[in-house]
């Protein structure tokens, strides 16, 4: 353990925890300063809302157990189906994080002798979860769909298949090509599951989601998503018909096996999700912001990736410059992390800077003038590289 510790710090990529506290949404204390806040996947500046839920008082803090061993609290029933119908899906599932619905979805749908089509970049949950079902994992290039097709068309025909995509892509802010996945997964008759934990709340109509986005609800076989990020709370769902529900509520090991999600937590993740649809400011300001700061970059000839969207890598390839950039950023005021491999792919080390409706344009001129600082301090050789 020790060695492989030491080798992490050779290569730049020991990771460690730092003290931080979200002051509000724009800002943290960081170490014990204050810096300007663009770490966080708070999309819509939720997380520090409403510590007063209303109509919480008679719910309990803790399941008990399981909803299948305890008893399923009303109060969660109902939430689920109001967020079915939200999702324009049949039945919904809630589940304690994404990162357990991930493997708890992929786990119960998947076994061995299956097929499981996966982007390059899809999150870690996602692999977790298909290594977990054993079934055999297909990895396409970021969003080729050329590939992907060529993977479908060369599989054997009577396997059970199934394709899972990021929504927006965590670590690049891109978007999943959602209409050609539909195509490619209604042409080789497998499933789709889409992954939107960081594009609730943000995309759709009101907040559904990019499947929704791009009106296709009704062609994506399972949507599940997050109340972690832009919804401020904690949790997951899956969103899907009701004969997949019923299947997850008998197979899937990370729903049965575990205790559920708090009823008074849901109530505060309802709170959330009702305030997200009535205040649409959120999510455009966000997206606007995000967008002014992308022509920023793109003006000072940076690499911004693909980025469409409140997630913007600034990509600087080595690990060791990634984390300079990052701690110089930090000396400037401005929080924003390194993201190195195995995170995202060897020689793309890159500084993510997440937006979200609680920043201004203020902050996008004081983070772009800080970027310019650094590059300033490089140029004279104050970075020690
Ligand atoms: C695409 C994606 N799916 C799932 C998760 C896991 O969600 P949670 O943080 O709720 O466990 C994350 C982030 O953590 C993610 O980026």
């Amino acid at each position: 353990m020790r060695t492989e510790l030491e080798e992490a710090a050779a290569t730049d990529s020991l990771r460690r925890l730092r003290q931080a506290t979200t002051l509000a949404g724009d800002r943290a204390l960081f170490e014990g300063r204050e810096l300007l806040h663009l770490a966080s996947n708070d999309y819509l500046g939720l997380a520090t809302a409403g510590q007063e839920v209303a109509g919480s008082d008679s719910l309990p803090w803790g399941a008990g157990a399981s909803r299948l061993v305890s008893g399923n609290h009303p109060f969660v029933e109902a939430f689920e189906q109001a967020f079915a119908s939200f999702k324009q899906m049949e039945a919904a599932l809630l589940f304690n994080s994404g990162y357990t619905a991930n493997i708890g979805i992929l786990s119960a749908l998947c076994r061995r002798g299956d097929l499981i089509f996966s982007d390059r970049l899809n999150h870690a949950s996602i692999i977790d979860g298909a290594l977990l079902s054993r079934a055999e994992l297909l990895r396409y290039r970021h969003r080729d769909m050329n590939e992907l097709e060529h993977l479908l068309k060369t599989s054997a025909p009577n396997k059970r298949k199934l394709i899972v995509t990021d929504a927006i892509f965590s670590m690049d802010g891109t978007l999943a090509p959602l209409a050609d996945l539909v195509t490619l997964k209604e042409r080789y008759g497998a499933l789709l599951m889409v992954d939107e934990a960081h594009s609730g709340g943000l995309f759709g109509d009101d907040g559904q989601g990019l499947t929704q986005h791009f009106g296709l609800s009704a062609r994506v076989d399972i949507q599940m998503g997050t109340f972690s990020k832009a919804y401020g709370r904690f949790g997951a769902y899956v969103a899907c018909e009701a004969l997949i529900r019923d299947y997850l509520l008998n197979k899937s090991r990370a729903f049965i096996y575990t205790t559920a999600l708090p009823p008074v937590l849901v109530a505060a993740i309802r709170e959330n999700w009702l305030r997200a649809r009535a205040e649409r400011w959120r999510r455009e300001r966000v997206l606007a912001l995000a967008s002014a700061f992308r022509a920023g970059l793109a003006e000072r000839g940076f690499d911004t990736g693909g980025s469409e969207c409140q997630i913007v890598p600034l990509i600087v390839g080595d690990n060791g410059r990634a984390q300079r950039l990052a701690k110089q950023l930090q000396e400037r005021g401005v929080l924003a992390v390194a993201i190195r491999p195995p995170t995202v792919p060897q020689g793309s080390a890159r500084i993510r800077f997440s937006w979200t409706a609680a920043h201004c344009e203020a902050d996008v001129q004081a983070v772009l003038a800080a970027i310019d600082a650094c590059a300033d301090d490089n140029e004279r050789g104050d970075d020690d590289e």
